[in-house]
């Protein structure tokens, strides 16, 4: 190989490494408490004025081992103008359980219920407004 030749590929391996960097997998990082990503009562962010209308009330009855949760969001069902578009139930991992999906043209209240058998701890409510995002709360059962 000549010097001239040998330039030239170490120049090509050299941008070639630089352009094309390897790929690894993102490492997990830490999620912030609440941040902007839901609100709650103790951090309604920037819908401070929206907490009465927005966080989710959850209500717990136990009928032996059968747990009935109703989820209440005090919030107008203003057609598909303005609504509560779901309620997502979690468990005490933050694990999805069940949801209910609100159709605004039918139901007036924000009101879902959903039955859980032989559960024990907490639980987590969300509720999602169209205009004024995700709400979080919860109730230990
Ligand atoms: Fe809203």
């Amino acid at each position: 190989m000549e010097r001239r030749d040998f330039i030239r590929l170490s120049v090509v391996g050299v941008a070639t490494g630089v352009i094309a960097p390897a790929v690894s997998v993102a490492e997990s990082i830490k999620l912030p408490a609440a941040a902007d990503i839901y609100y709650t009562k103790d951090e309604p962010g920037r819908w401070s004025g929206k907490v009465a209308t927005h966080l989710p009330n959850i209500e717990i009855k136990k009928t032996g081992e059968e747990v009935l949760v109703t989820v209440v969001t005090g919030h107008e069902m203003k057609g598909y103008e303005h609504y509560i578009v779901k309620h997502v139930l979690l468990d005490q991992n933050y694990k999805f359980l069940q949801e209910h999906l609100f159709d605004p043209t039918k139901e007036t209240t924000a009101i879902s219920t959903f039955t859980l058998h032989d559960y024990k701890g907490p639980i987590y409510a969300l509720s999602l407004c169209n205009k004024h995002d995700l709400w979080l709360n919860g109730a230990d059962v």
